[in-house]
């Protein structure tokens, strides 16, 4: 993997200071579709709105800050220096959703100064693009403001035009793991973000934010009508950031386009945050893995010791023979270490992460692995005590680094506010998994990882901004209802919760949803809302670097040929395009393989059954493709026969397009591959020279 900052050009030309002492500013995006305008009103009081094609977006919202100890930032401002400049420059990503990344924007760059005393500045950054804009708040250094205590941030995002919204709540118990609602945003409480909006005008707009680093993870508050708020999660100290200056705040991001695939293929988060700071990171890999972890949750086996353990040497062996012969890098072995005896949930003081039980011979297994080509994947659950486990973290990495152990699933199972950190006063506070705190614990991991060559994939994680760019070995995390649910969640996934994720918290970053339960069967017996070649499609659909393949291994010897999928689907992409989807409803999503030529297709619905249509048109001109198609069956559907599924294998090439019928509740997964033979399913029929391949599915 090549980690180098690629840059083909850099324009950072007509940096000119213009409108000195000036009310007001604006900028367009270097395409024009966006302008954003800066103004202070007649009380000094700083705003900002955002218009596309001339109409308003955002309405003038307001910005600042109040402050624990000193006065608010927030009136009796001037605009002291506006400067402007264009970026353009394209970088490369180690491993990704597309190998190019292309950062084009304009950016405003406006120095607020108070125009009586304290005279403290506050910049205000805009980077404008032809997909949405960020902007965010640099704090200097001064003698009047040196120290900062922000207790609230006063951002707001005025929505112009009436809107649907898509959002879970911000500031409940259980962190990000709600189902998505959908109403209109006049009916909003208060959001996690990314918050997805549709306006009656067809304008899809994402809120979120990127590149936290040591500040408050935001949520939106809605104040009045459309207007949002921002609200940082809050703190044990009563200020919810204490910063010393100089800093600068994360970005707060509107994504903005005409349609739900416009929003997803925006890189703008990403291109918000700083370059890669790890310098050579081709030991972070890309990998597919299986586990000791789908029993635990239907029941079967525990994480703790006792008849039903499910980290002992004998099943991890089984578990390493089982990725070996099927070409799985990773074998995630949950409750492999002292400390889930009893009740662990948000207490974990009993937890030690050098330390297996004395059914897990650790040094063995690894070795074992190794031996068969496969990486043991380490676990650190910390219910939620970082205290435990930060005084823990420097032995217990090195333990995996010395094993060859390369990536850690970290968890913080704790209920929101319930994270135990330890204070400078030597006592635990009670903290958020989205607070300031808990923001650094996640970079200091992350960090110390780093130093190790370990990959880190936290659950009950904070929202993903984007730093994946600057610590490439952040590879994943989760941070929203993932499989688990579909074991023992009351109520469990419905079938339009993947077409929600896609255009939600799908447009944060990677997630480590787990999927493949092939037998489609939670704890109890209990029905998954799904089909099987659904389950293949969410290996295209939900990206991550690192995919599990959820279900037993006893499971996939049932369901070999759908099996093949899995085994065959990479993890990391050179080129990625969304075909089509509506948020909450479907979506198709074709992706190319870094490593190959070919081209993977998945494509999802909600509980209703569609066809969709899918042109080939970005396989390459006069070449010859083998689409192996897994679809759903006659009468499949996610309460009914979710295993009815037809496989076949056809010539295709850019000139199709496909009818993609999916169930209720179902999906589709294809492979096109420039190589007939290796698709494991069947070889494809000689293609005729002459003869046109039909289209698909088309009666
Ligand atoms: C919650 C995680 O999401 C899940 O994957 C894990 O098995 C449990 N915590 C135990 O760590
Ligand atoms: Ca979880």
């Amino acid at each position: 993997m090549l980690a180098v900052l690629f840059v083909f050009a850099v324009q950072t030309a007509n940096a000119q200071a213009v409108n000195i002492n000036a009310s007001d500013a604006s900028v367009r995006s270097p395409g024009g579709a966006l302008t954003v305008s800066l103004r202070v009103n007649g009380e000094g009081r700083p705003e900002y709105s955002i218009h596309r094609g001339g109409k308003p977006v955002i309405h003038w919202s307001r910005l600042g800050f109040i402050l624990a100890d000193a006065p608010k930032l927030e009136r009796n401002f001037e605009i002291a220096r506006v400067d402007q400049k264009i970026i353009d420059e394209t970088w490369e990503q180690p491993w990704g959703e597309r190998r190019y990344v292309r950062n084009h924007c304009t950016e405003l760059r406006a120095t607020l100064r108070e125009k009586t005393s304290p005279k403290r500045d506050l910049t205000v950054v805009f980077r404008v693009f032809e997909d949405g804009v960020g902007f965010r708040y640099e704090f200097p250094d001064q003698a009047s403001l040196s120290q900062v205590h922000i207790v609230e941030e006063l951002t707001e995002f005025d929505v112009a035009e009436a809107a649907t919204a898509w959002w879970i709540p911000g500031g409940e118990w259980n962190r990000y793991e709600y189902l998505y609602q959908k109403t209109p945003l006049a009916e909003v409480s208060q959001a996690h973000t990314p918050l997805t909006l549709k306006t009656t005008s067809g304008v899809h707009i994402a809120v979120h934010e990127a590149a936290l680093i040591d500040y408050a993870g935001m949520w939106l508050r809605r104040v009045s009508g459309q207007r949002m708020k921002a609200v940082l999660s809050p703190s044990s100290s009563g200020a919810r950031v204490s910063r010393k200056a100089p800093f600068v705040t994360p970005w707060r991001t509107l994504q903005i386009a005409s349609s739900a695939p416009g929003l997803y293929m925006s890189d703008l988060i990403l291109n918000l945050n700083e370059p890669n700071k790890l310098g050579d990171v081709s030991w972070v890999k890309p990998f597919k893995y299986v586990g000791i972890w789908w029993g635990m949750h239907l029941g079967t086996q525990t994480w703790g010791s006792g008849p039903k353990h499910g980290a002992t040497t004998v099943e991890t062996r089984r578990y390493i023979d089982f990725a070996a012969k099927h070409g799985f890098r990773g074998v995630l072995v949950e409750g492999w270490n002292k400390g889930w005896d009893g009740d662990w949930f948000a207490k974990g003081d009993e937890f030690s992460f050098t330390e297996a039980y004395p059914d897990f011979d650790i040094v063995a297994l690894a070795a074992y692995a190794k031996k068969k080509g496969v990486r043991l994947v380490g676990h650190h659950e910390t219910a939620g005590n970082i205290a435990v486990y930060e005084k823990q973290l420097g032995p217990a990495l090195d333990l995996y680094a010395k094993l060859g152990i390369d990536s850690v699933k970290t968890g913080y199972v704790a209920d929101a506010g319930g994270v135990q950190a330890l204070g400078a006063d030597g006592r635990i506070h009670f903290e958020w998994h989205d607070g300031q705190v808990q923001a650094r614990h996640h970079m200091r991991v992350v960090e110390e990882a780093a130093k190790r060559r370990i990959a880190v994939n936290p659950h009950e994680p904070i929202k993903d901004t984007g730093l994946r760019r600057t610590y490439p070995n952040w590879v994943s995390r989760e941070g929203a209802r993932g499989m688990e649910y579909n074991a023992w969640g009351d109520p469990p996934n419905p079938p339009e919760h993947e077409p929600n994720l896609v255009f939600t918290r799908m447009l944060a970053g990677p997630m480590d949803f787990t999927p493949g339960v092939l037998s489609l069967t939670g704890a109890g017996g209990k029905r998954i809302q799904t089909t099987i070649t659904k389950q293949l499609a969410l290996y295209v659909v939900l990206y991550s670097p690192i995919q599990m393949a959820a279900d037993l291994p006893e499971n996939y010897a049932k369901y070999a040929k759908p099996f093949q999928f899995i085994k065959d689907v990479p993890v990391d992409w050179s080129d990625t395009r969304v075909l089509n989807g509506e948020v909450g409803d479907y979506v198709t999503i074709a992706r190319k393989a870094r490593n190959s030529d070919d081209w993977y297709l998945g494509s999802i619905t909600d509980e209703q059954s569609r066809t969709l249509s899918a042109s080939l048109n970005f396989l390459d001109e006069g070449r010859r493709y083998y689409a192996t198609i897994y679809r759903d069956g006659k009468n499949a559907s996610f309460d009914g026969d979710g295993h009815s599924i037809e496989i076949e294998t056809r010539p295709v090439s850019r000139n199709d397009t496909l009818q993609l019928k999916l169930a209720p509740g179902g999906g589709q997964a294809i492979r096109i591959s420039t190589n007939p033979a290796s698709t494991g399913v069947r070889s494809a029929p000689k293609p005729s020279p002459k003869k046109k391949p039909p289209e698909f599915d088309v009666e």
